[in-house]
């Protein structure tokens, strides 16, 4: 492909990635210029000129451009984000660290999956700049929080679960240096599943003893791999190997109990059942946040799970994200708009309702209708609650 060939017009909406413009894109109205000549597109680009409501507008393409293969970076954003959901992370560079995050995770699948040699380097460096993220916006956790519930992609899981430990060992007051071993074990705690096929991962019904076998392998699996390769701290292999361990000796693989599990186990422990349940599944619905506090509790009292580390990190767990839409016990429906330090099962939420519209009498004009807000506070209203999460 070059530039000077022939062009070739075509509607916005269908660009793909590697199309060459031959023409500049500006916004209709304005003219401001959007895109350069020359730009070879990306997904990236394609979602930008989306977010700007472009569709049946045309263009200009070098004929011949289209023939590149997607890269790499193209097949993640094309898979994993969609452009709503690029659209509503309004921080560019949680955008960037997340978009890189998922292609360092989609380049060791692929590595897995074709059974050559795991690259760590490019993990590592998104770990670190996952960690940054974290400790810079107190909002990443309550972004990512609002978007899974209603969203669910691949890698979700991992970076979630990568987000959640870095906040819960800032919570607990360790160092960068740690926090950022803590956000590589988080993203590669499952490795060990890239090996199991997918029929297997998400079968609705029940595993066979054979299929449950393989699933519990995952542990080993991945802390097998990551222990060929040097540069691998052991608090990370220890952390990855003993992850599905329970606080009472009844997880798995190894069956150890209380301090004998590496601490770092115990908090993915509660991280990883925290998002493995506010996530959708593909056979079952997210469960409520609260209804995960509780479930939570209840294993840390049956002596599951370290009592003491998980109060640290319900005291600190955004429950309900602001934005996050919701219906309430009354019937309204509304968005979080406020936490509530130290009770976050208690947010204010914004109702909005119809008001007036009322046919009057004969000859009389039509009452307006107009939307009426109002704050309900769950702290102040013990009875109300929320009943389920609509979307954001
Ligand atoms: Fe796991
Ligand atoms: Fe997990």
């Amino acid at each position: 492909m070059h530039r000077g060939g022939a062009m070739r017009r075509i509607r916005i909406k269908d660009l793909k990635p590697g199309y060459m413009l031959a023409l500049p894109i500006n916004l209709p109205r304005t003219g401001v210029a959007l895109l350069k000549e020359g730009v070879e597109l990306t997904q990236r680009h394609i979602a930008y000129l989306r977010q700007y409501g472009l569709q049946e507008e045309f263009c200009f393409i070098f004929d011949g451009s289209e023939q590149r293969q997607p890269s790499l970076e193209d097949r993640v954003i094309l898979q994993h984000f969609r452009a709503d959901i690029l659209r509503s992370i309004e921080n560019m560079e949680l955008q960037n660290t997340l978009v890189s995050t998922y292609i360092a995770l989609e380049d060791l699948a692929d590595r897995i999956k074709s059974n050559s040699a795991l690259v760590l380097q490019p993990v590592q460096k998104v770990s670190e700049k996952l960690m940054r993220q974290v400790l810079e916006h107190n909002d990443v956790m309550l972004q990512l929080a609002a978007l899974k519930a209603i969203h669910e992609y691949t890698f979700c899981h991992s970076v979630n679960v990568a987000i959640y430990v870095v906040s819960f060992g800032k919570f607990l007051g360790l160092r960068e240096g740690t926090l950022q071993q803590l956000a590589l074990a988080g993203l590669l705690h499952d490795l060990g599943k890239l090996s199991i096929p997918a029929e297997i991962l998400d079968k609705p019904g029940r595993l066979t003893a054979e299929e449950f076998k393989q699933v519990k392998g995952h542990t080993y699996e991945g802390y097998r791999r990551l222990a060929e390769k040097t540069g691998v701290g052991n608090d990370v292999l220890q952390a990855v190997l003993m992850h599905h361990e329970r606080f009472d000796g009844s997880g798995y693989l190894l069956g150890l109990q209380g301090q004998k599990i590496h601490p770092w186990a115990r908090m993915l422990a509660i991280v990883d059942i925290y998002d493995a349940l506010t996530s959708r599944r593909c056979y079952r619905e997210a469960v409520l946040p609260h209804e995960t506090v509780d479930y939570l509790m209840a294993l840390s009292t049956q002596g599951a799970l370290d009592f003491k580390m998980l109060s640290v990190y319900l005291r600190h767990m955004p429950v309900y994200p602001g934005g996050l839409k919701v219906t309430l016990s009354t019937g309204e429906k509304g968005a979080v708009v406020e936490t509530t330090p130290g009770l976050p099962l208690r947010p204010v939420v914004e109702v909005s309702s119809l008001a007036g519209g009322k046919q009057p009498g004969k000859g009389a004009p039509a009452e307006p209708v107009s939307i009426k807000r109002k704050r309900v506070d769950l702290a102040a209203n013990p009875t109300v609650f929320i009943t389920s999460i609509d979307a954001r």
